[in-house]
């Protein structure tokens, strides 16, 4: 099969209702906590991707008995000390930094070492931010120069709780903690820079032993040691990051109309709608509930004509840390010059994000100033594109071929998109709710 797409026409007019699968960070949190619970745990609607079947095959390796199917996934915890410990085990985290991060976390009591390998991009990344707090909790951690996958972790049965400061907003190195907190005597306290809080609201409804103290730009969070996790039986929501895709596909494109139904919008994910927002895009949710905890809401979306630049407040930085590249975009036909700062993690992610975006943009022949943290878009309402535009060599970010997709459907022009297999990571179904769209024949309106 080709494992490039070319597109050589923009969409047309649509109106759709769509459904987009579960949420990634919810999923895999789902899976590491359902393979410590007691006895059986059953998921609906969750991702079926690579980043979670790697968190699946990644317990099945300490004896954890997993099934599942279209429709649900039951996995067979044996206890917060049912792993079956072995020598020479290696977990390959694939893509998936998530999974990666946090599972250190849950391995930190390994009676032997434990390898923790990842493909060619997660083997770029750091590692030792992880490894740095979970080090004074009394576990060791040998990374390749200091800082990079493959590393192994060496356990410990003697953890102590500790004092963790989390300057950089990173909800991957806060759960981190917060899983080998459970494990550790005495308590584990973290003051943690805002991000998203998935880890603690699944320890709120399993009733665990986590105390949360909200201040303006910080959480206190405490956790003691834990003796026992429930059974978790979770209907995932729909996940906002993966719908921020079809949320600006719908904003650019002319008279159209989307509802997404039942999308996961906890308040520390939803950046990416306030900031399109603040722009002046059509945005709203109907239908809102709380399950768990987490808020979810039919996010029903119209297209504009017009979009204001934005001079994006930093405060959004973490709430909408994965949807930059499709921001950037929307930015791209603003009526005037967006200016985004702060952003140095963006480059930290399974690609060069800041730098890969600005260079998709220019090759759009849209005018960007990109510095090491910032950039600043030139907008213009009237672009179009007339060229042929080949995107590869990407590290097959997942996110960089879809906000390409986008890019093309949305302001036309020949394009040859390399890596179509990246969006097994997060999002497998994307390429079919977009050929959806682009055969509503009926276009209906639903409202
Ligand atoms: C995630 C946290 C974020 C995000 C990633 C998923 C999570 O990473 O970029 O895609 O599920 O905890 P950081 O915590 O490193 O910012």
């Amino acid at each position: 099969m080709l494992n490039k797409l070319i597109i050589k026409k923009k969409i047309k007019t649509f109106h759709k209702k769509i459904k987009i699968s579960g949420d990634k960070s919810i999923s895999i949190r789902w899976v590491l906590l359902a393979s410590l619970a007691n006895g059986r745990s059953r998921a609906k609607n969750l991702l079926l991707s690579e980043d979670v079947i790697s968190s699946i095959n990644a317990i099945k390796k300490f004896g954890i008995k997993v099934k599942y199917n279209a429709n649900y996934c039951d996995i067979y915890g044996k206890g917060l000390n049912g792993y079956k410990f072995q020598k020479n085990i290696i977990i390959d985290s694939g893509n998936s930094g998530t999974l990666g991060r946090l599972i250190m976390g849950l391995l930190i009591n390994t009676p032997y070492p434990i390898k923790l390998i990842g493909d060619k991009s997660l083997s770029k990344r750091d590692f030792k931010r992880i490894a740095d707090p979970l080090s004074k909790f009394g576990a060791k951690f040998q990374l390749k120069k200091g800082i990079n996958l493959p590393l192994k972790i060496y356990g410990s049965n003697k953890l102590q709780g500790f004092k963790y400061f989390e300057k950089k907003g990173s909800a991957q190195c806060k759960s981190a903690v917060i899983f080998a907190g459970m494990r550790a005597e005495g308590s584990t306290i973290i003051k943690a820079k805002k991000s998203r809080n998935h880890t603690e609201l699944l320890y709120k409804y399993l009733k665990l032993p986590i105390y949360i103290n909200k201040k303006k730009n910080f959480d206190f969070i405490k956790i003691n040691k834990i003796k026992k996790i429930n059974t978790i039986n979770y209907d995932i929501p729909s996940d906002i990051s993966s719908s921020a895709f079809f949320i600006a596909l719908t904003t650019l494109v002319n008279d159209s109309s989307l509802i997404i139904k039942n999308v996961n919008t906890n308040p520390t994910r939803i950046g990416v709608v306030t900031i399109l927002k603040k722009m002046g895009a059509n945005i709203t949710f109907k239908n809102k509930s709380t399950y768990n905890g987490e808020e979810r809401a039919d996010i029903h979306i119209k297209s504009v004509n017009n979009l204001n630049p934005i001079n994006c407040p930093i405060s959004l930085n973490s709430k909408a840390i994965d949807e930059f590249l499709i921001i950037f975009l929307v930015a791209a036909k603003a009526n005037g010059v967006s200016s985004f700062k702060n952003l140095s993690e963006l480059d930290k992610k399974e690609s060069p994000r800041l730098q890969l975006g600005s260079k998709l943009l220019r090759s759009m022949g849209v005018k960007t100033i990109t510095t090491k943290n910032s950039i600043k878009i030139f907008g213009d309402p009237n672009l179009e594109i007339n060229k042929k535009i080949i995107i590869k060599d990407y590290f097959k970010d997942h996110r960089i071929f879809m906000t390409s997709v986008v890019a093309a459907l949305s302001f036309g022009g020949n394009w040859e998109i390399h890596d179509k297999d990246s969006i097994k990571t997060s999002f497998p179904k994307f390429l079919n709710i977009i050929n959806d769209l682009i055969n509503d024949k009926k276009k209906k309106k639903y409202y």
